[in-house]
């Protein structure tokens, strides 16, 4: 499977959405995560994200990320169409651990 990671979080370009052939997004209020039961591992989406955010779960440590696609895939609503993304998007997509800093 695929994994969102770090990089997604106020960014939210919403590009992987649209490729997905499974549709398994969704969405929480600063990023997306990958259902690990519906990806397919067609590898599509990684590609399409401008903030390179999406990595193949082989990658190594990526376990907290591997949890947290996990976890809210089975919370957060099914994302099917791309919006508009935040409009401070770009300011955040060189940022680093944006998890971390923003969100403890
Ligand atoms: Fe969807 Fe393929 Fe990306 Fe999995 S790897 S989330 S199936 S586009
Ligand atoms: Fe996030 Fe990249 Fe998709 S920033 S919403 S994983 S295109």
């Amino acid at each position: 499977t695929y994994v969102v990671t770090d990089a997604c979080i106020r960014c939210k370009y919403m590009d992987c959405v649209e490729v997905c052939p499974v549709d398994c997004f969704y969405e929480g209020e600063n990023m997306l995560v990958i259902n690990p039961s519906e990806c397919i591992d067609c590898g599509v989406c990684e590609p399409e994200c401008p903030a390179e955010a999406i990595l193949p779960d082989t990658d190594s440590g990526l376990e907290k990320w591997i949890e947290l696609n996990n976890e809210f895939a089975n919370q957060w609503p099914n994302i099917t169409r791309k919006r508009e993304a935040p409009a401070d998007a770009d300011q955040w997509k060189d940022v680093k651990n944006k998890l971390e800093t923003e969100f403890s």
